[in-house]
């Protein structure tokens, strides 16, 4: 009986290990490295160069991410990983390198390219400024 009570809190502990390292990779598989840059001063801020990246985002992006209008497109779920949804307030915080970099190369990066994304990378279609105009409107889109 005494051994049980003792055995139990250990095997426990030792659960709560394995689910913490399990979660530890978890989070680890979902930001991968990324180059960081830095950004053109006052793009972000910027009235404009947020306008121009919504015209930009009409045009190329919201077929499959959704109207600026509409949030999430009808389109968006029928993809497997989903289109993102970028009305979700967490693109607040999201790291301005890691946007440039996800429009830059889309699915022709892992972990996207093993998910079978369909997200296309820009970087042949559009120049670095027209993508900072891009990163520009998402962080202001969710605001
Ligand atoms: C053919 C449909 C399609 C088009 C067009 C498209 N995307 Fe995507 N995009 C996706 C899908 C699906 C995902 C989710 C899978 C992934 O992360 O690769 C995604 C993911 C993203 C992400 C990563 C979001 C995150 O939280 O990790 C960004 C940023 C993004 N798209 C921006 C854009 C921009 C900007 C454009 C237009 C220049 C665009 N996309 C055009 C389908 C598309």
């Amino acid at each position: 009986m005494r051994s049980t009570i003792f055995i139990m809190p250990a095997n426990m502990i030792w659960a709560f290990s394995l689910l913490f390292i399990f979660a530890l990779s978890a989070c680890q598989a979902e930001t991968p490295d990324y180059p960081e840059r830095e950004v053109p001063k006052g793009v972000l801020d910027d009235k404009e160069q947020q306008a121009a990246g919504q015209t930009l985002f009409s045009q190329k992006c919201a077929s499959c991410h959704g109207k600026p209008s509409e949030g999430r497109s009808a389109r968006a779920q029928f993809f497997e990983p989903p289109a993102a949804d970028f009305t979700e307030t967490h693109y607040r915080q999201v790291d301005p390198s890691y946007l440039f970099w996800r429009i830059e190369t889309g699915k022709t990066v892992e972990p996207y390219l093993s998910q079978g994304s369909v997200m296309p990378a820009w970087s042949p279609y559009l120049s670095s400024q027209q993508i900072w105009q891009l990163v520009a409107y998402l962080k202001s889109r969710s605001e």
